[in-house]
């Protein structure tokens, strides 16, 4: 008999039919001549009941399965008598597929997110994970479903890389060379002698190939992995995350923001369509409020201050910060935070930074002391965004490039794109695991990542 997938057997359509179910049991409990065992395989939140009797030939052996247990169970789907469930399955047959030892880990109680972290095959299996990875996978599906509506093309930029995007030196290094013993050239390692004759890391962007992509199809996006070897063991930054970095042709800031604020409406709105269940869990267990400020965002328009206002506001706030704030400084997360939580009281672009504390690559404004970048800024979590205009006339990308110390010769392919047909364009890259966080109110960015990589942790 086809398994059916609990989700759908919870719809009820198969009412009064034998259906054939498959999954672990949550709880179990046993009364005089009665076993209740709650199976759940993933396919939702909920827990379908299964009611074994003495019937069945082997239920000496079912009432002494542990909690964990996968089972296979035949049996008809009857309106259930008990409350707080509308359905649940009358058993006619049940095999033991794997038993689980009675000192199986998730008991009833809740558990911290840390243990569960330290037990990876079970935690997927606790009602947490389960709605953030349900979560996850949904959102996924909405990523590529909100491009792909709007003709954007879906490139692949390469994981392994010999540049550095962002110019900030923390790459993970990719070699095949003896770490023991490399080969020297007067002192210092021959990367020519490594396996792609240069020295290369793992990607920490894919936005300059994703550049190369847009002056060809106009509107282009990359979702993917990304690597950052930051040793910094917040609870907002790991070592690996996903991106998502779209890049408009023919596009100013203006446009940038307004499809940032267009593509964060729509993932609300899908995830409040589409994953009401485990909202709900995330609402009443994990951040009180979280659906009314999930609905409020998707009607909201965002608010946009430019770095500057930023910093008076700031300034003026009287509050005493830990880092000082200054124009020509870089925003802090308490600065970040304290504007969006408390200035603006939602999500806020923070636009046209000071030239000093960017990238190369984003368009110098015609006040050359600003770039024409944007910072998406969320309560709670932070920055969630970052993009900008990009530097399309290529003097001035070739003097940006010299002033931040980055040697044009690394970069030729890049600039090519300012050679033949430069053209306007912008761009951004969303933290997958950051939206997760705002999605659901997870406070730890290991807790909506299936196998988080951070400072000292790539076990499993
Ligand atoms: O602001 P970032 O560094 O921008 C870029 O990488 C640009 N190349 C994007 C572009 O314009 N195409 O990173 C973008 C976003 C941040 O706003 C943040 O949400 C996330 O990526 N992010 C991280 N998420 C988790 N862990 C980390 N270590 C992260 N570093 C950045
Ligand atoms: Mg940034």
């Amino acid at each position: 008999m086809e398994r059916m997938a609990i989700h759908k057997a919870l719809g009820g359509t198969s009412a009064g039919e034998l259906i054939c179910l498959k999954g672990w049991v949550r709880t179990l409990r046993t009364g005089k001549d009665v076993a209740f065992f709650a199976l759940n395989d993933g396919s939702c939140f909920a827990s379908l009941q299964v009611v074994v009797t003495p019937q069945l030939p082997n239920y000496e052996e079912l009432v002494k399965i542990g909690t964990g247990a996968c089972l296979s169970v035949q049996g008809v789907l009857v309106e259930s008598p008990a409350a707080g469930q509308r359905w649940e399955v009358q058993a006619q047959k049940v095999e033991v597929l794997g038993d689980a030892d009675s000192d199986y880990p998730l008991q009833k109680k809740r558990h911290s997110l840390e243990f569960l972290r330290s037990i990876a095959h079970l935690r997927p299996r606790s009602n947490t994970f389960g709605a953030v990875f349900r979560l996850r996978s949904a959102l996924s599906f909405a990523i590529h479903r909100f491009f792909h509506e709007r003709g954007f093309l879906y490139v692949h930029t390469p994981i392994i890389t010999a540049n550095d995007c962002e110019g900030a030196g923390e790459m993970f290094r990719v070699t095949t060379l003896d770490s023991e013993n490399p080969p020297r050239n007067s002192g210092n390692i021959d990367w020519s002698q490594d396996f792609f004759g240069e020295r290369t890391g793992l990607t920490v962007s894919g936005q300059l190939q994703g550049e190369l992509f847009a002056t060809a199809f106009s509107d282009i996006y990359t979702f993917g992995p990304t690597f950052r070897a930051e040793n910094s063991n917040t609870s907002r930054h790991a070592a690996e995350f996903w991106m998502i970095e779209p890049e408009m042709a023919f596009a100013d800031l203006e446009d940038d923001c307004r499809l940032a604020e267009d593509f964060l409406r729509y993932l609300v709105t899908y995830t409040l369509q589409h994953c009401g269940e485990d909202l709900a869990f995330f609402n009443e267990r994990v951040e009180k409020g979280l659906l009314d400020k999930l609905q409020a965002l998707a009607k909201a328009r965002f608010e946009t201050m430019t770095y500057s206002e930023a910093v008076s506001r700031l300034q003026a706030s009287g509050e005493s910060f830990q880092f000082p704030v200054a124009w020509g400084r870089d925003l802090q997360s308490e600065h970040e935070r304290y504007l969006t939580e408390k200035v603006v009281g939602g999500p806020v672009f923070v636009t046209d930074y000071p030239v000093g504390i960017k990238a190369f690559y984003m368009r110098l404004n015609n006040d050359e002391r600003t770039v024409a970048a944007m910072d998406l800024l969320v309560p709670r979590v932070g920055e969630i965004i970052g993009g900008s205009q990009r530097e399309e006339r290529l003097p001035v990308l070739q003097r940006r490039m010299e002033e931040s110390g980055i040697a044009p010769e690394s970069l030729w392919w890049y600039l090519d794109t300012r050679r033949w047909g430069s053209c306007p364009h912008a761009g951004f890259g969303l933290g997958f695991e950051r939206l997760l966080m705002y999605l659901t109110g997870m406070e730890n960015i290991r807790d909506v990542i299936p196998f988080p990589r951070t400072p000292g942790n790539a076990r499993f």
